[in-house]
């Protein structure tokens, strides 16, 4: 949710800045800005629209060392040149990027009008840019004086600011909104996410909420809102910059689309155990008379993360035996939830960075809770915050939909209920089958993948319906309920997920030949009863494409995917379902990876 990127070095600021903003697009992308320091003088250049249109905006001559970037998502103001960030003081001294929100922006902003500030944006973050502009007057560092203005700040921000008096300096803050700095040869960088910095360094610090830093060409320091210094240790980012290129493909979603097998494999890579059929999950730090303790499971995420938790939950059920519910992390943090000391909390995110998930968990550690993630980005903010956990492993996500990690996440779950099953009662027998069930996984993700061309041609020939209809039961219902997400995401065809037992009870009612239906119909033991509801649309007159294992006479068209166990087939399920959106999508001319009014990483409310 918007991208911030700084540096201070030897080089020219503005072209490391672009390179990074672009990486960093996929989080925001309504506008974009950047502002750089070339002797005591501050340049700024702000468009609205996406960072290619900043790119083309730019004057042949915008020297300078030391800059900051920003890509916007707009949440106070309309996306405009004016709104767009960087925000600068009267003086044209300080410039700040934000990512966040100011809660008490109103109260500051006409605290500072009355005394005669006027302001050229509508956004929160001009407050800051006035605020740090006054306190620089009175302190002898930017340091101090943009610790010193964030005490009168509530609310949630990354920041990074400069001052045209003090060149050769950028200072970064974080509260609740990512900040990683990199380290270069006698350069720094900064940005909300390694994307940005990748290219230039894989030496990384992330900043902790509260804490600041000054990057300077020769390395930086880090403190916090009380002026103590903080000891940081950096570490190694293992991402590489290709993982951020689309590799030849249309659109980093049909590229991470494809690269499930692999991705799929390293998730499981070490971790299943054929000698006694268990899962080996070392990062959850703890030991067989713990796991066994736990007699509930409760998992939290948000979005897609939340669909691929109800998946788990179902796993965990089949195989551990536990009782297990997933619920929207964005829920649960706001209804004071009970919190039981004989519940395992998991926590699942892609990015690390959802705050409403952060947030969640953060509650949960206040109230005793005990919490391991299921999180793909490494020494990310809830990765840092948990007991333990399982990290995916897939690589960077870079298209605002969530595909590869969904997936993984899924297979993440399974290694859990299996590792909680077999310190229970699930038998070696049944360990070994599930072992053996999920090495088939990538292979037959593979040959799901090599149904491209019909998917494509089925999704243009419902690309045009007016909306949609997603119905699984028990194990199928998270996978209908993930593949409307990504039809209504991407494609914006209005798609809605219903338990398909459910539809007589309401939804059944809508049906008619306008509205078709994507009925979930593995092979397991509630086929019959899933076939009965496809006899039921059918008498409706509505369109049915059937996703299951085998081709159905009351469907009009089906997608035949390979078979694992029954517990593990929602995983493979969910795949066609990713190509089917994707190609609708592609159909009706959508911009893929960047879908109107969403971005990359929630990091607000
Ligand atoms: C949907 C999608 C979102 C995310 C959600 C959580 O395709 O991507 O629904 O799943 O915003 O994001 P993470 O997993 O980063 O916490």
């Amino acid at each position: 949710m918007c991208g911030i990127v700084a540096y201070v070095g030897p080089k020219d600021a503005a072209p490391i800045l672009l390179e990074g903003l672009q990486r960093l697009e996929y989080r925001g992308y309504d506008s974009a800005g950047l502002a750089v320091v070339n002797g005591k003088t501050l340049k700024t250049r702000k468009v609205k629209g996406r960072v290619a249109d900043l790119a083309a905006a730019m004057p042949a001559r915008f020297k300078g060392g030391l800059g900051i970037g920003h890509t916007r998502w707009a949440t106070h103001g309309v996306p405009s040149d004016l709104n767009a960030h960087p925000h600068v003081d009267a003086d044209e001294r300080i410039a700040v990027v934000h990512n966040g929100i100011i809660e008490n922006a109103a109260e500051l902003r006409r605290k500072l009008e009355a005394d005669g500030v006027v302001f050229a944006s509508e956004t929160d973050t001009e407050v800051l840019a006035h605020l740090i502009a006054r306190t620089a007057d009175e302190t002898s560092s930017l340091e101090d004086a943009v610790r010193l203005a964030l005490k009168s700040v509530v609310g949630t921000y990354g920041i990074a600011v400069v001052d045209a008096q003090r060149p050769g300096e950028v200072v970064v803050a974080r509260n609740g909104s990512p900040i990683v700095l990199g380290i270069g040869e006698k350069e720094m960088f900064a940005a909300s996410d390694v994307a940005a910095l990748i290219r230039y360094t894989r030496q990384v610090v992330h900043l902790e909420d509260g804490e600041l830093a000054v990057l300077k060409a020769d390395g930086f320091h880090t403190f916090t809102s009380d002026a103590m210094e903080t000891a940081k240790e950096p570490f190694t980012v293992d991402w590489e910059a290709g993982h951020y290129d689309t590799g030849g493909y249309e659109h980093y979603l049909l590229k991470e689309i494809s690269e499930q097998p692999e991705t799929v494999a390293r998730t499981l890579s070490g971790r299943v155990d054929d000698r006694f059929h268990i899962a080996h999950l070392g990062g959850l730090n703890m030991d067989a008379r713990e796991t066994r303790s736990f007699r509930r499971v409760k998992i939290i995420g948000c979005g897609s993360a939340y669909y691929s938790g109800q998946i788990g939950a179902q796993l965990i059920e089949e195989l551990a035996r536990i009782p297990a519910d997933a619920e929207p992390a964005s829920e649960f943090r706001y209804r004071s939830p009970v919190v039981e000391p004989d519940t395992l909390y998991v926590a699942i995110s892609q990015s690390g960075e959802t705050y409403d998930t952060l947030a969640a968990v953060q509650e949960l550690k206040r109230k005793g809770g005990r919490v391991i993630g299921i999180v793909n980005a490494v020494g990310s903010a809830i990765a840092r915050e948990v007991d333990g956990g399982v990290y995916l492993h897939a690589g960077p996500e870079v298209s605002v939909a969530s595909t590869k990690a969904f997936t993984s996440t899924a297979v993440a779950f399974a290694l859990l209920a299996l590792h909680l099953g077999r310190v229970r009662d699930l038998s070696p027998a049944d360990g070994r089958r599930i072992c053996e069930g999920l090495r088939r996984l990538p292979d037959q993700i593979e040959q799901i993948l090599k149904l491209d061309e019909q998917i494509k041609a089925l999704a243009q020939s419902y690309a045009n319906a007016p909306g949609m209809m997603f119905v699984g039961r028990v194990r199928g219902y998270p996978v209908a309920r993930e593949g409307a997400q990504k039809l209504k995401e991407i494609s914006y065809v209005h798609a809605e997920a219903y338990p398909a037992s459910e539809l007589k009870h309401g939804p059944l009612a809508l049906i008619s030949p306008e509205l078709p239906t994507v009925a979930i119909v593995p092979d397991d033991e509630l086929l019959d009863k899933n076939l009965t509801t496809l006899g039921e649309i059918r008498a409706r007159s509505g369109r049915i494409l059937m996703i299951g294992h085998r081709s159905a006479e009351q469907a009009d068209d089906c997608i035949v995917i390979p078979k694992n166990e029954v517990e593990l087939d929602p995983i493979l399920l969910t795949i066609p379902l990713q190509l089917f959106a994707y190609h609708a999508a592609v159909a009706l001319a959508r911009d893929v990876d960047k879908p109107r009014n969403l971005a990359k990483s929630v990091t607000v409310e």
